[in-house]
């Protein structure tokens, strides 16, 4: 099965694997090993020429995990959160700072729309209290890009702590963390690290991390000062995925001698060819061309022909399409271009595409 969903995502054989490695104890010598080599590699691979300035913390649990860990964990007493949303996965930040009533109001914005930076920056200006701005990057409600890099130099301007949500967009969207000054990136290896589901990460700028460690903590498993100490340590508070872990590693030696841009190239070249084919066959992307990004486009369901009907027909010859969300839940379909794809994976959905388009426009 092809899977054009925005992760988890088809693996390589090699890594696929790499799963397969003899049963270890996670309290041994082999495990941080692992987890050394993981750590380091996300360095390089994320904050190249910048290693020394970062830290990588290794969670075992999706993405969310990994997002939660590093907004709550970014906050010490007295100070409170902004989220600039756009999307579902920016009202989930909100909705997770709200949990804790730590929250300013929500610079909100309808999805596909871009947050306009000379009102961010007067809100941070109008909220002293205000410690941490969080944000996503690929917005992956309709694989929107946020203006990542304006909104860090803004937040950076006024000594405050960006915090940003690159789940989908780490390896597949340029993100310059440490030349942006970004405090603290969640991402996971389910997407475009094309790695499995089950191991999440933060890169977290180091001198931020000694503050962190004298933060509270509002969270007892999503501690990332915990984590921190004991992974410093070579160990790990919990139980790790371990064989997700083995895998994990393996995908990002696979990214590395990718290299990350030739990635994102990789990726920016299937959605070209995606976007292009779809043109031609009259179906309309929801946004813009100057507002998507790499790795997935949103497309308007074409008349007469629902979603299910669509995801059906194409899942029938090996497609795996993605529903749109909250009120575009009936009206959009969406297609990822991430993953162990090649460009005739592509070329074979667009073919299904068209037959199934054929097959319903009679
Ligand atoms: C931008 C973004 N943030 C967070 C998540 C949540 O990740 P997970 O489902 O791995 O918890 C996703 C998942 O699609 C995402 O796209």
């Amino acid at each position: 099965m092809i899977l054009l969903n925005p992760g988890p995502v088809n693996v390589s054989d090699r890594v696929r694997q790499a799963l397969l490695q003899p049963d270890i104890c996670h309290r041994e010598s082999e495990f941080s090993e692992l987890l050394g080599a993981i750590r380091q590699k996300l360095l390089q691979a994320f904050v190249p020429g910048e290693e020394d300035e970062y830290t990588a913390i290794i969670l075992t649990g999706s993405g969310t995990a990994a997002v939660e860990a590093a907004l709550l964990s970014s906050m010490p007493i007295g100070k409170r959160a902004m989220v600039i949303t756009n999307g579902v996965y920016g009202d989930r930040l909100s909705s997770m700072i709200k949990i804790h009533r730590l929250g300013v109001p929500d610079m909100k914005y309808d999805w596909g729309v871009a947050p306009d930076l000379k009102m961010v920056e007067l809100a941070i200006k109008q909220h002293p209290e205000v410690g941490t701005v969080a944000m996503v990057h690929h917005e992956t409600t309709l694989g929107f890009m946020n203006p990542a890099k304006e909104i860090a130099e803004i937040v950076d301007r006024h000594n405050r702590v960006f915090m940003v949500d690159s789940v989908s967009g780490l390896g597949g969207e340029a993100l310059d963390i440490g030349g942006s000054k970004m405090y603290l990136v969640a991402g996971s290896a389910q997407k475009c690290i094309q790695g499995f589901p089950g191991a999440a990460f933060v890169l977290v700028r180091k001198g931020f991390m000694e503050r962190v460690m004298k933060y509270p903590k509002r969270s007892w498993y999503l501690n990332l000062a915990n984590y921190y100490e004991e992974q410093e340590r070579g160990t790990i508070p919990f139980t790790p995925a371990v064989q997700v872990y083995y895998a994990f590693r393996e995908a990002l030696d696979e990214l590395l001698e990718e290299g990350v841009e030739n990635r994102i190239k990789r990726f920016k070249g299937y959605a070209a060819t995606i976007r292009t084919r779809m043109q031609e066959m009259e179906i309309r992307a929801v946004l813009p061309p100057e507002s998507q990004g790499n790795t997935l486009t949103a497309f308007y369901l074409p008349e007469g022909l629902s979603y299910v009907q669509l995801h059906d027909g194409l899942k029938q010859a090996g497609y795996v399409i993605y529903a749109g969300q909250g009120q575009l839940e009936n009206k959009i379909f969406r297609v990822a271009n991430i993953g162990a794809l090649t460009k005739k994976d592509i070329d074979g959905f667009l073919s299904a595409f068209e037959s199934t388009l054929e097959k319903t426009r009679g």
